[in-house]
């Protein structure tokens, strides 16, 4: 197995997998109230046609799997799909992000299939506030939905809090809180205009919120990485759990990039901020061999950009959160 680079001198190894663009929620921050234009069932890569993109792509030294959606969990077959990939050699991480809403349920046997560990959305504590940011949500099936994955293994258990000014960032204490007595990563998120054009007047820094923070003590930066993403932890004194800065925006990590994105209608995305998408479903349709499937995934690695230009007031259009996954 052979690592790839990108033009950039930055190794690729982890793949992001949106599975379907369909969820069960319609977040403000990540889908219009209507509801976006939804994949026909045709225009989505089965499962086997997903599987083979990861034999590919583990071949090229991608080790780390996650999947997203929409909300990945409400795509039937979810749970064999993901025993497919945890027997795929040379991945050595494989994850889930979802919005916790069918977690309690699917737990366990998510779990047995040989999912490593889960990240789950939580916007606010407090369940009228979640029915609204959420459009209709019922927090305690989240609570509940992180609580199991906890008991049955799928740790480190993160949870991401995309802080919204005026809207939830009056939880940030709160949430932080939670990391004091239990052993979840909580992970502040700063708002990408993913689809939308221009700045959100909401948009809160994470140096805002660290500051906000130093009324529960000190945070002490914790030198190790937990997971592969852009997250940047600190602890809280005695926490059980640490807390994450995700700072898109206020400090771009864009030079560590690792990933690659597949989309669910099979475009590789080089970048999370950038709409270029590399075609993978017409050559895989076609019968494509897993040697030209490689070196499509290549074509994207080396498309990569150098970096997002979000300063510059560029933001993708061509598509919402929900259908690239975060
Ligand atoms: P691990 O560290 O492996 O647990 O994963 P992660 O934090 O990368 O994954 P998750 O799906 O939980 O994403 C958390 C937040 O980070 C979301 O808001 C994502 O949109 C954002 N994010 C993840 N990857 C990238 C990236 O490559 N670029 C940017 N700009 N944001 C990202
Ligand atoms: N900005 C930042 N994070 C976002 N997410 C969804 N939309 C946005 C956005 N506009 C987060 C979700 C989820 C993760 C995959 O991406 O909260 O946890
Ligand atoms: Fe990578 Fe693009 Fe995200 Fe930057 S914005 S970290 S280049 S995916």
């Amino acid at each position: 197995m052979s690592g790839v680079s990108d033009s950039f001198a930055r190794p690729i190894n982890y793949l992001r997998i949106s599975i379907t663009d369909r969820c069960n929620l319609r977040c403000v921050y990540c889908m219009p109230a209507e509801g976006v234009r939804l994949l026909p069932k045709k225009e989505m890569l089965s499962f086997e046609e997903i599987v083979t993109v990861v034999r590919a792509a583990a071949d090229l030294g991608i080790s780390k799997v996650r999947i997203t959606g929409g909300e990945p969990l409400v795509r039937a077959g979810v749970v064999s799909f993901i025993g497919l990939l945890s027997r795929i050699g040379g991945i050595d991480d494989l994850s889930l992000t979802t919005n916790g809403l069918l977690l309690g349920r699917q737990a366990q046997s998510l779990r047995e299939a040989g999912l490593n560990r889960v990240n789950v959305s939580l916007d606010t504590l407090r369940p009228e506030r979640f029915r609204a940011i959420t459009r209709g949500g019922n927090l305690v099936e989240v609570l509940r939905g992180i609580e199991q994955a906890q008991q049955v293994g799928l740790s480190p258990v993160k949870l991401n809090m995309v802080v919204m000014r005026g809207v939830n960032d009056d939880e940030v204490l709160d949430f932080a809180r939670l990391t004091v007595e239990r052993d979840w990563h909580v992970r502040f998120i700063e708002m990408m205009p993913v689809g939308q054009r221009g700045y959100q007047a909401d948009y809160v820094s994470s140096t805002e919120v660290k500051e906000r923070l130093t009324a529960l003590g000190e945070l002490v930066a914790q030198g190790v990485r937990i997971g592969n993403g852009p997250a940047r932890y600190y602890r809280l004194p005695d926490a059980l759990g640490t807390i994450g800065f995700i700072t898109p925006i206020s400090e771009c990590f864009c030079a560590e990039c690792n990933r690659l994105r597949l989309t669910a209608e099979g475009g590789l995305r080089p970048c999370l901020l950038a709409s270029n998408e590399v075609d993978l479903r017409t050559p895989l349709r076609k019968g494509a061999s897993l040697d030209e499937l490689r070196s499509i995934i290549r074509q994207a690695i080396f498309a990569k950009p150098e970096q997002h230009h979000l300063a510059e007031n560029l933001s993708p259009q061509d598509k919402r959160m929900s259908q690239i996954g975060g």
